[in-house]
């Protein structure tokens, strides 16, 4: 049984609340893993999943801020939704276009967004260099911006994206080279994507594709070789296709997993200006995917 001094640890009166909107939300990791961060580090804190109709945005964040929410998760639908309702936006979100994390202080909304720090994360415990690392990006969509922005910050001097339409690898390029006129960013419609690996020292998949079994194959098996590394954003299942081609091939892994802790460590950071306990967040959250 539940002593009350037990529960008086659990909550108080000055429990600080955070939170993720989404819809549907069921199966979010972020509820454990911020939970268990928060216990962590015995702050005084709950994190609640909100099942937030995407009419209901504007109406759940005036309550949220009414309510003393401190800090807020925002998932499928509201990531892009959300931005013209904050009162102030990150230079990184504003460039993706999507917010994932939201800071409530004396009642001001500022907005982030933490993927492209989240996948720089396990990058960094890799005996890399990212100055001497050039990449190859499928994909040019929203996460392939998080991606992208990150890794020329990080200073990765060359890049190159994969995609189907021309138009938005375009725009993503030309946005980056205005942002990074130093670094070197090209792309490469996605027939080209095998030559485009195999030139790169490091791979990543920001497209959904992987996800669902039957996917088509993005990469063939001979565009990897030991020296590479591989980094797939789709996170279920935790070693994709891809991944398990690369890894045959001799290949470093990382997989998406790793992203979703990282996104979620920034946030917490943030938040609560807290370290994230990552290795203990990782054996809690690898078997439940
Ligand atoms: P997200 O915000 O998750 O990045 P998105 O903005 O819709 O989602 O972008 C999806 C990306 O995956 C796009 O770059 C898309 O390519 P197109 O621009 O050509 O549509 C890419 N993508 C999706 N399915 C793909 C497939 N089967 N093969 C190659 N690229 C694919």
């Amino acid at each position: 049984m539940t002593t009350g001094s037990e529960l008086a640890h659990a909550i108080s009166g000055s429990t600080r609340l955070y939170g993720i909107f989404g819809h549907p939300i069921t199966h979010s990791l972020s509820p454990l893993m911020q939970t268990f961060a928060l216990q962590h580090h015995h702050l005084d804190g709950l994190y609640v999943p909100f099942p937030v109709q995407p009419d209901h945005l504007p109406k759940a964040l005036a309550g949220a801020i009414a309510l003393g929410i401190c800090g807020l998760n925002i998932t499928i639908p509201h990531k892009e939704a959300i931005l013209p309702l904050l009162d102030e936006v990150s230079t990184e979100a504003e460039f993706i276009g999507a917010v994932n994390t939201v800071d409530i202080r004396d009642g001001r909304t500022i907005g982030y967004n933490t993927d492209g720090t989240g996948f720089l994360m396990p990058l960094q415990e890799l005996p890399m260099s990212f100055a001497d690392t050039s990449a190859c990006i499928l994909g040019a969509g929203g996460a392939a911006r998080a991606v992208t922005m990150a890794l020329l910050r990080a200073g990765c001097p060359d890049l190159t994206l994969c995609n189907r339409t021309p138009e938005r690898a375009d725009r993503l390029c030309s946005d980056l080279r205005e942002r990074f006129p130093q670094a070197r960013v090209n792309w490469v419609p996605f027939e080209h994507a095998a030559t485009a690996a195999r030139d790169h020292l490091l791979i990543v998949n920001t497209t959904a594709v992987g996800l669902h079994p039957g996917d088509p194959q993005l990469l063939p098996e001979t565009a990897f070789r030991p020296e590479h590394v591989v980094y797939d954003i789709v996170y279920r299942p935790l070693h994709t296709e891809l991944l398990q081609m690369a890894k045959q091939r001799g290949a470093t892994i990382v997989p998406g997993i790793e992203m979703l802790i990282g996104q979620g460590a920034e946030a917490f950071r943030i938040w609560t200006d807290h370290t994230f306990p990552t290795s203990d967040v990782r054996r809690l959250v690898y078997p439940l995917i």
